[in-house]
Formats: structure tokens, C-alpha cells, sequence
């Protein structure tokens, strides 16, 4: 059997920027996870001592604290820094965008829409930018705009970066249906699109496709959701324990790709399992 990388795939520039960072600093401490992969997590952790703080209460005066690539809410940022903790920001510069214009839109009198998973902390953070809470609304499709009752008449609307393109459009169509004014800002990262496009093309041409990517993470499930269209035989696997040997049987070409918080080590562990099937 034939394995065949897609042409794009894993560790966007966010991600690769982040555990540079997390590396630069050992004996430090993520506010939050990292990025969405345990196992590079864990890896952090062995051979750099980068732990993990799931709470502000965590934090001790003095400790070197990295904020995650998805950013975190504006207040716990605040408190970060009243708490004398040293904060090394590594949040990825295309969540920063979408915070900054939901602060500065909100400043300017524009009601605030969000495209994107309220439980998501990306979407929790950019939330939090708006200076008006009551005024900013996270949406997942058209419909939910029908229980929004707007302050303001003029409308601005960024978008999680890993959602779809054609999703997006939809809402904006919405909004602008029955709004004067909508700002509309393409806060989609081109990073997700890469791997999608390259996902989409390979999941045409193989008789299984391999998804590596946490199982939480959003980008992860997107290229599964795209292969399964074209591949019904998609698999999403965390690491190489998950494989079985019995989906490869009488395949030809088995592609693979892998979400953007997926380290290359792991990909090659996959490929590595895969070819001793053959
Ligand atoms: Fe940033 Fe895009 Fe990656 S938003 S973390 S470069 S998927």
C-alpha cells in the first residue's frame, strides 16, 4: 500500500511560534493548554518543564506564565499581571486581530457579531474585547441572529479562525438582509484553508484517509469532516496506538494529513506504524 502526505499539512506559523516560545522559557507554566495535542504537551513538560495551570488561583507571584496560542479573556489577562506573575504572551497574531477590531468596532458604537463556538476559547477571548458585553453575540448559523436584538444599528462581525469560508458568508448574507450597516472582517486564517484544500484534494484520490489531530481541537475536526465527504474510510486518530491494522486491509493509497497543532514527530510515528502494516 501507498501513503501519500497531503501537500499541506500539521503545525501551522501560530503553533510553531508558541512552542518556540514555551521551549525559550523552561520552568514556566501555560495558562491553559498550549495548543490542542497532548502529546506535544506532555513533551513540554518532560524536557522543558513547561507545566499547565488551569486556573488563575494557580498562579504564585514571580512565575513565568505563557498565554496560549487561542489567547485568554481580557480580564484574566488583567489579573495575570496584578498578580506580579511574568506573562509571555503567545497568543497567535491572527486571534489577536479579531480582539483587537472587536474592541475597537465596539468603541466606535458597532454591535458586535461573533462566528464561532461560544465554549471555544478563542471565541471567549475576542469576546471579551467588546466593551459593551450585552452587545456582543456569538453565533453558529443564520437563525440564531433571530434572537439578537441588536443596540446599535450599524453591525461588525469577525469570525473564529478555523471556521469555513462558505459558513461565514452565510451569516454575513443574513446580516446584511436586514442590517444597513455591517463591517464585515475576514478573520479566517489561511493556515486552516491550506490544509483543508489540501485535504480535500488527496481525500479524492485515496481509498483511506488518516487525520492525525487531537480530538478536541476544532481544526482537527474539520479536516475529518472534509475527508469524510470524499473518503467515507477517514479515520481521526490522536497518535499511532489508535491505528488498526484492519482498516488498511485491501486499500491501495492511504493518505494522511494532520491538524494544525499536530508536531511532525507524531505524523512520522503514524506514517512509521502504517508502513509496517504493509
Ligand atoms: Fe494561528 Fe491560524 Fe494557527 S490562527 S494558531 S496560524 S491555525
Amino acid at each position: 500500500m501507498e501513503i501519500k502526505l497531503a501537500s499541506n499539512y500539521g503545525f501551522c506559523f501560530g503553533v510553531k511560534r508558541a512552542i518556540k516560545i514555551a521551549e525559550d522559557y523552561k520552568n514556566s507554566a501555560t495558562m491553559g493548554p498550549l495548543i490542542h495535542n497532548q502529546d506535544e504537551i506532555n513533551r513540554l513538560k518532560n524536557d522543558f518543564n513547561v507545566g499547565l495551570y488551569t486556573n488563575l488561583s494557580d498562579v504564585k507571584e514571580n512565575d513565568t506564565v505563557i498565554i496560549r496560542t487561542h489567547g485568554i479573556p481580557k480580564n484574566d489577562l488583567k489579573n495575570l499581571r496584578k498578580l506580579n506573575a511574568k506573562v509571555i504572551n503567545a497568543t497567535c497574531p491572527f486571534v489577536t486581530t479579531p480582539q483587537q477590531i472587536v474592541k475597537k468596532m465596539s468603541s466606535e458604537g458597532y454591535s458586535i457579531v461573533i462566528f464561532g463556538d461560544a465554549d471555544h476559547p478563542e471565541v471567549k477571548g475576542v469576546q471579551s474585547y467588546g466593551e459593551d458585553q450585552d452587545d456582543v453575540h456569538i453565533i453558529l448559523e443564520p437563525s440564531d441572529l433571530e434572537k439578537i436584538s441588536f443596540k446599535n444599528n450599524k453591525i461588525a462581525t469577525v469570525a473564529q479562525t478555523t471556521k469555513k469560508k462558505e459558513n461565514y458568508l452565510e451569516i454575513v448574507n443574513a446580516l446584511i438582509l436586514k442590517n444597513k450597516e455591517v463591517r464585515v472582517f475576514n478573520t479566517i486564517c489561511d493556515a486552516t484553508f491550506e490544509n483543508q484544500d489540501a485535504a480535500r484534494e488527496l481525500s479524492k484520490e485515496v481509498d483511506i484517509m488518516i487525520v492525525i489531530g487531537g480530538k478536541n481541537s476544532s481544526n482537527t475536526k474539520q479536516l475529518h469532516s472534509i475527508c469524510l465527504e470524499n473518503c467515507p474510510n477517514s479515520y481521526l486518530i490522536e497518535n499511532e496506538t489508535e491505528l488498526e491494522n484492519s482498516w488498511f486491509l485491501n486499500k491501495n493509497l492511504c493518505g494522511v494529513t494532520a491538524g494544525a497543532s499536530t508536531p511532525d514527530w507524531i505524523i512520522q510515528q503514524v506514517v512509521d506504524k502504517i508502513e509496517s502494516f504493509n
